[in-house]
């Protein structure tokens, strides 16, 4: 699925209504969202648990007495096919409750001899036929056993049949169920979604089923192994429209009950799982977004139409498989709680990750739409749809693939975007944080510690996705790609509609080894790979150039932290390392061991050595400290003799072991002086992210008019640079990640006072202030623009943003002005609006009287530590986190839990270290370059 969103779109309607006090909160949330998304820029549809997540301990082993209290189907059937009927109520009924009724036959073998049948039925109200729950009768000539006793257990979501005698080995059986559920507006199973169009509320019905919410929606086996053919009727009113999995068969008007409606029928889907099932009923169009979804009402935007067709193409020939079905719908839905969800043959997108504004075919949305929208889905329609997972605990494997093979996707499309170097900021680097914390978890868990729907949702996080992709890619890397995707060919092909654990893909890829002559590694893809799947986090390899020493030791962000989690393998790896002596590639080199020694890595003169050339291995390195000089005096005076991506390496690992104590925080602060000459933009963004930490440790003590000086010396050139090749900001650089580089440089440039940064984008926030009802602001720089001239601006321009806040029909536009009015510095409008690091005393106030409310809106897609986890990043003394800790002990963290314990706390740890230890060298340091 679509990465999941803290914050739902639908929560901020309901809660805006609830006056001042929800409207700060949204504004917090929606602040907390930007910047998630603003991280996750690849990938803003696809808003991710960005955090190490639960890690999946084994349940305790209260062995649970009857078939039915175990979460997993037993292994009675097989389900063939469905035919499922579903009539959803757009209007409420007299107890102004939404509705759907439907019906269900599942054909289904029997493979094991039993008197009992278990089926998924979560919150529906079944009808009683003969006093049991459903009807069965047999397929063929011979007749069913009667039902003695049906049930519904809700712990786990079952209907249970007793039968009077057992069904037969080979036989085919029919069970049909009637039913009736809510249509309820909470974003899971069959639900609706609300949205005012000219001041009418209006309601679709759509559908979310993954993971389990398919169970809410009609009785069904329920697990991702269990495919089969789904026959779909959908009962609606003549004025809408029904869409489903299948292409449309047929349509029939009729009449139900004096009611006259619509029955569409769609053809039998391909044999698949539940999970991605997709049932939508609409009124459209959106009339104040005719233009929009006029593109979509071919299902297609039209930029997402120029490259769907050669991003298929490209998919078909990597895979070497073709795309299996006939038709392939886009929707775009204004309520949404994943940002897309791949249903095969439907797939359904959060509004804002699939609408732009026409007018301004932006170049970010275009990207967006490209990445998350497209890629993505179109590489699991094989690797997840056609080959699925046997169960949610491989779930990395779908979703870290699909999050690798998207950058080959857009790569494709889109070639000069240099989409391929862009996977290390948004899932290595991103990732890295997370699975270096003593907390994180391992990639891959066993199949019987993921069972409730609570732990299988908890498998959607950032190390399944950003850590799959990047262990996938070093195995591609180490393999090369055209043997990797053989072996990915070999395994979609065999393994085509049905189940697999995620073994199976590493005995194709060990055949396309075998069958690859020349090809030496030096373990099995099995034991290599297992290594980085089943043990957590990583090593940081350190390369003493002296004496050519290599070592591996597992990384840990904060040093004192204690590793509670054993390993098998004793947190060593089998690193395959790709390097560089003074320009010139070597051949790849293998670290079997905790150490060892390479003479070839020894240096001599002014010879250097850089490993892991382009990041291409899932690991950080280290040097010794002549080494680090050299590289520094490199990138002094001619950093384009190293690749952006190893430009942006340096800066990362450097930074990252300073916080780990490994090497001096000087060290890595002298990464950041060659960034007067840098233009590029990985390596600036991922300068940022770090001196960002810098500026949230040391914004209020005397640290911070030195770093201002300093930060302002490095990004005047830059400021300047764009300046020139926009013609004095008349365009936009041409360059894709120039683009994005440009709105990195003015948004630093303006919160250090580059001169006539301020004056540029309040001049054109004026402008627009002049003609409201056009807006001058390229969209590129519209978020930024609109936050500095609020920063730097006064009362009218928070006025102003506020009321086209209020008018905003575009939802990106809206979510845009939100995220800026919190940009404001001016005091007492804080007091209406207070998040932001002017206001964050304020706004923790704010946040700590009302912690009960917070608490209260928990549940319902509010995620409460998505909240914490943004906030701690601004909670700079322990006397702030001790403070929230102690006075909320009695209402207890709810979902922030987590972040309040272990997990954040040990995040926290360094940055609170960082602030009292490295001050006086920092302020040292600061000093003396900037001037
Ligand atoms: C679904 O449709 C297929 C093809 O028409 C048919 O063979 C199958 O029996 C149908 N399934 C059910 C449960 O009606
Ligand atoms: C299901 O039945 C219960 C108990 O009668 C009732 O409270 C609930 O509203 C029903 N749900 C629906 C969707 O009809
Ligand atoms: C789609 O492709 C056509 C033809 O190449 C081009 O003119 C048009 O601008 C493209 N549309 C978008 C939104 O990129
Ligand atoms: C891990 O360490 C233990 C004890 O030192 C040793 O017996 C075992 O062989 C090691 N395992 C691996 C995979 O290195
Ligand atoms: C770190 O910096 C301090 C003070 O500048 C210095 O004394 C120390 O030797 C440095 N340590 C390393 C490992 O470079
Ligand atoms: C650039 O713009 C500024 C402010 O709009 C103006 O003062 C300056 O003359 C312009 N320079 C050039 C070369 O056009």
């Amino acid at each position: 699925m679509g990465k999941v969103y803290y914050v739902s779109k639908n929560v901020g309607l309901g809660v805006l209504m609830l006056g001042t006090l929800a409207l700060a909160i949204i504004i917090a949330l929606s602040i907390a969202y930007d910047k998630e998304r603003a991280k996750n820029r690849s990938k803003p549809g696809d808003g991710v648990t960005d955090s190490t997540s639960m890690p999946i301990l084994p349940t305790t082993p209260s062995a649970p007495k009857e078939t039915w209290d175990h979460y997993r189907l037993p292994d009675s059937f097989i389900p063939i096919s469905y035919a499922v009927t579903l009539w959803p109520r757009l209007v409420p009924n007299d107890d102004g409750m939404y509705i759907f009724t439907g019906h269900s036959t599942v054909v289904f073998r029997c493979v094991k001899e039993t008197n009992l049948i278990l089926i998924h039925s979560n919150k529906l109200n079944l009808t009683i036929f003969n006093e049991q729950l459903a009807k069965l009768s047999a397929l063929g000539e011979h007749t069913a056993p009667a039902i003695a006793k049906s049930w519904l257990v809700s712990k786990t979501q079952y209907l249970v049949l007793q039968l009077r005698k057992s069904l037969t080995v080979g036989r085919s059986y029919i069970l049909y169920t009637e039913f009736q559920g809510e249509l309820a507006d909470d974003l899971e199973g069959f639900y609706r979604s609300e949205y005012v169009e000219d001041g009418v509320k209006k309601i679709v019905a759509t559908s979310q089923m993954q993971a389990t919410f398919a169970r809410k929606t009609f009785p069904c086996f329920d697990e991702p192994a269990m495919k089969a053919v789904f026959n779909v009727t959908i009962i609606h009113d003549r004025g809408t429209i029904a869409l489903s999995n299948g292409k449309e068969m047929g349509t029939a008007d009729s009449l139900i009950d004096g009611i006259a409606i619509r029955i569409t029928t769609f053809e039998p889907t391909e044999r698949m799982s539940t999970y991605l099932l997709a049932f939508i009923v609409c009124d459209f169009i959106l009339k104040s977004q005719q233009e929009n979804l006029k593109a979509i009402d071919d299902r297609q935007g039209e930029y997402a139409l120029n490259v769907t067709g050669p991003i298929l193409h490209f998919y078909e020939q990597y895979y070497n498989a073709r795309y299996p079905l006939s038709k392939s719908d886009q929707i775009a839905l204004p309520d949404f709680n994943a940002g897309a969800m791949e249903n095969w043959g439907l797939v359904t997108y959060r509004e804002t990750a699939l609408l732009y504004d026409p007018s301004y075919p932006q170049q970010e949305t275009k990207r967006e739409l490209l990445l998350s929208s497209h890629m993505n889905l179109l590489t699991w329609y094989w690797f997840g749809n056609l080959v699925t997972l046997r169960w949610w605990n491989d779930l990395w494997l779908n979703e870290g693939f699909a999050s690798y093979v998207e950058y080959l996707g857009a790569d494709y499309a889109e070639p000069t975007w240099d989409m391929k170097d862009q996977i290390i900021l948004y899932d290595v680097h991103k990732v890295f944080a997370v699975d270096a914390l003593a907390s994180s978890h391992p990639l891959s868990c066993l199949e019987d510690e993921v069972n409730t729907p609570a732990q299988i949702s908890e498998m959607f996080n950032t190390i399944s996705y950003s850590k799959g992709a990047a262990v996938l890619r070093m195995l591609s890397e180490f393999l090369s790609e055209p043997v990797f995707a053989r072996g990915l060919s070999s395994y979609l092909n065999t393994f085509a509609f049905g189940n697999t654990v995620y073994t199976d893909l590493w005995d194709h890829l060990q055949q396309a080894v075998d069958n690859t002559p020349g090809l030496h590694i030096p373990h099995s893809v099995h034991d290599i790979m297992h290594r980085w799947t089943l043990q957590m986090g990583f090593p940081v390899v350190t390369i003493n150039t002296q004496s050519g020493s290599i070592t591996q030791k597992h990384f840990l962000l904060d040093p004192d932290s204690v590793v509670e989690r054993p390993s098998q393998f004793n947190y060593t790896w089998f690193v395959p390392i790709k390097w560089l002596k003074t320009g010139v590639e070597q051949q790849q080199y293998w670290l079997l061991h905790k150490t060892d020694v390479n003479s070839q890595m020894t240096t001599s003169g002014s010879d250097w050595v850089l490993a892991n050339t382009n990041v291409s291995g899932y690991f950080r390195v280290n040097y010794d400290l002549e080494n680090w000089d050299r590289l520094l005096s490199l990138l002094n005076t001619n950093h384009k003799a190293l690749s952006v991506i190893n430009r942006a390496q340096i800066i990362d690992d450097a930074f990252n072991l300073a916080r780990a104590k490994i090497i001096n925080t000087t060290l890595a602060l002298r990464t950041t002086k060659y960034l007067s000459n840098e233009r590029d933009y990985i390596p600036w963004e991922s300068a940022l992210r770090n001196l960002n930490y810098y500026i949230l440790m040391f914004d209020r003590t005397e640290v911070y008019g030195a770093l201002q000086a300093y930060m302002k010396k490095q990004i005047q050139p830059l400021f300047e640079h764009f300046r020139s090749i926009t013609s004095n900001w008349t365009k936009v650089p041409e360059g894709h990640t120039d683009q994005y580089n440009q709105i990195n440089a003015i948004g630093v440039a303006c919160s250090m006072d580059v001169e006539g940064c301020r004056e540029l984008t309040k001049s054109w926030f004026r402008q627009w202030m002049q003609n409201p009802m056009h807006n001058p602001i390229h969209p590129n720089l519209k978020s930024t623009v609109y936050c500095n001239a609020i920063a730097f601006g006064g009362t009218e321009e928070w006025d102003f943003a506020w009321k086209m806040f209020k008018n905003a029909t575009l939802a990106s536009e809206a979510s845009r002005l939100r995220g800026s009015l919190a940009c404001t510095k001016t005091p007492w409008l804080l007091n209406r609006y207070p998040l932001n690091v002017v206001g964050m005393p304020l706004a923790w106030n704010f946040v700590r009287e009302r912690w009960s409310t917070f608490l209260s809106m928990e549940g319902d897609h509010f995620s409460f530590s998505s909240l914490i986890k943004w906030n701690h990043e601004e909670i700079s003394t322990e006397f702030e986190l001790q403070e929230i800790q102690r006075r909320n002990q009695h209402v207890g963290f709810g979902s922030a839990t987590m972040a309040m314990g272990t997990g954040y706390r040990e995040d926290l740890r360094p940055i609170l270290n960082g602030v009292t230890e490295n001050k006086v060298q920092v302020l040292k340091w600061f000093t003396e370059e900037s001037t």
